[in-house]
């Protein structure tokens, strides 16, 4: 099928560049130039296993293209994907002026056939509605059609009497930064909502390679569960799966705050309850909290969503709060242990808000680095991602070492902040020795205790 996705982030480049793998023609736009340059050059502008090579693979097939022209992506597509950005503004609610300016610039470019307008991005419930509504804006924009509520037509005449020949579907996306590639091919299902039966059956057979798990890791699988429903429902379950999973994790370091208190090891109580079907062990490890690009944003504007709907998410707020208080605890740990911070230096193992990854949207990392310069300490980082891209990140009030020992020269205590799996085997040895005290907490519960220990690191982790 002929596709076009819009927007090249980590969603709509995994998107278009798996779909493109499974046999479908794909034109990438993004309105980043130099984004676009360097994809056209086969390389990616962001870091995610697996993705440059497959990228390659595909342009040098002839399946996959990257342009800035809406025009020519729009024309080219009969899947339309909008995968831009849904940052949060400072309210809380979800910016949608990027899905506005795309799906505006699509009706500007529609071109008589039959067109499937997906919404990719994470949108605030009612999008899909809205979304068409701005389409049909761009289209009078284009053809001069005057949009006047109240003197002249209003949007919802000029809806049914307008010739458009395009359905939206809602098709929210759940792959994890760090194991795109893979969750794209092996997705533990596929979510559709719409009110046009067409629709549906386009987007059925678009995706009838990955569902029938033809490029699946186990290829012997049942059919990957197609959930097929109303585009609100299917924009609910988007925001409610990722408040779930924040509200998994906040649960477990609140029961790892009260172990602290009690003696006992939340590592041990989580695998005790994991074990139980019905709680499962995945999202039950304790540590500094949830970051990233998604969970927050999402959290947050689902209880402004409640908000607007004169319903207060006590329980959401609950999530949010305890993973704003769980971040500080690796401070009150660096005070119970260094008691003062002013002039220490601490060094951190990991950056980016969780490993395989290059994202630093709302990582712990910022917040912990913010508040130990406000408390006069020094801080200091090694990431295998950041320190090797050579790109600060905006993070101009910290020194990027290049390597693991160099960060452990002179600090006071090291916090493992990601759980990159190169941090299992460091010269732990070596390192204690460089320190000026060897104190390691483990913000993700991560490091071998034992072994630590034995190296003459004092090892405080969270709930332990
Ligand atoms: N990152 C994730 O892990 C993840 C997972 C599931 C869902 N999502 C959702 O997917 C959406 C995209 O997230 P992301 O992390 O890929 O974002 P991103 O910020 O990495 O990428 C967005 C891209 O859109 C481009 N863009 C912005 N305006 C444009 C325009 N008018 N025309 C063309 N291109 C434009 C930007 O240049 C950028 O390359 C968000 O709604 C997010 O919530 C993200």
């Amino acid at each position: 099928m002929r596709v076009c996705v819009i927007g090249t982030g980590y969603v709509g480049l995994v998107t278009g560049v798996c779909l493109a793998h499974i046999g479908h023609h794909v034109i990438c736009v993004d309105n980043n130039v130099e984004k676009v340059k360097l994809m056209q050059s086969g390389q990616s502008p962001i870091y995610e296993p697996g993705l440059s090579e497959l990228m390659q693979e595909n342009a040098q097939a002839g399946r996959l293209e990257f342009t800035s022209d809406i025009a020519k992506g729009v024309e080219h597509g009969e899947i339309l994907f909008i995968a831009v950005g849904t940052p949060a503004l400072p309210t809380g609610e979800s910016d949608t002026r990027y899905v506005e300016s795309v799906a505006r610039g699509i009706g500007a470019h529609l071109n008589g056939g039959y067109k499937v307008i997906v919404n990719k991005s994470t949108v605030p419930i009612g999008s899909g509605d809205w979304v068409r509504m701005i389409v049909l804006d761009g289209m009078a924009e284009r053809t001069k059609v005057p949009i006047t509520v109240g003197g002249g037509k209003a949007v919802s005449q000029l809806i049914e009497e307008s010739p458009a020949n395009f359905d939206v579907v809602s098709n929210p996306e759940f792959l994890r930064e760090g194991s795109a590639i893979y969750d794209t091919f092996n997705p533990d299902r596929i979510v559709l909502g719409s009110n046009s039966q067409k629709a549906i059956e386009m987007m059925k057979e678009l995706y009838a390679p990955l569902v029938e798990r033809q490029f699946a890791n186990d290829t012997s699988l049942a059919p990957v569960p197609v959930v097929v429903t109303d585009l609100s429902s299917a924009e609910m379950i988007k925001y409610a799966a990722n408040a779930f999973l924040a509200t998994k994790i906040s649960f477990i370091n609140e029961v790892a705050n009260i172990c602290d208190r009690v003696g006992a090891d939340v590592t041990q109580v989580a695998q005790g309850i994991g074990l139980d079907s019905r709680i499962g062990t995945k999202f039950l490890q304790a540590g500094i909290g949830w970051g990233g690009s998604c969970f927050p944003k999402d959290v947050s504007a689902l209880i402004h969503t409640a908000d607007d709907y004169g319903y207060e998410a006590e329980l959401l707020k609950a999530t949010v709060n305890i993973n704003q208080r769980q971040r500080l605890i690796v401070i009150e740990k660096l005070q119970h242990e260094l008691k003062i911070l002013k002039g220490k230096t601490v060094g951190f193992l990991g950056l980016t808000f969780k490993p395989d990854t290059d994202d630093m949207r709302d990582a712990p990392s910022l917040i912990l680095i913010e508040q130990l310069k406000r408390l006069g300490a020094r801080v200091k980082a090694y990431d295998p991602i950041v320190s090797q891209s050579g790109l600060s990140h905006g993070l101009s009030n910290v020194m990027i070492e290049t390597d693991p020992e160099m960060l452990a020269d002179k600090c006071d205590a090291l916090v493992l902040v990601t759980d990159w799996q190169e941090f299992l085997t460091l010269d732990y040895g070596k390192m204690s020795r460089l320190m000026i005290n060897p104190v390691m907490i483990d913000g993700r519960n991560f490091l071998d205790r034992g072994k630590l220990e034995s190296f003459g690191f004092r090892y405080i982790g969270i709930g332990r």
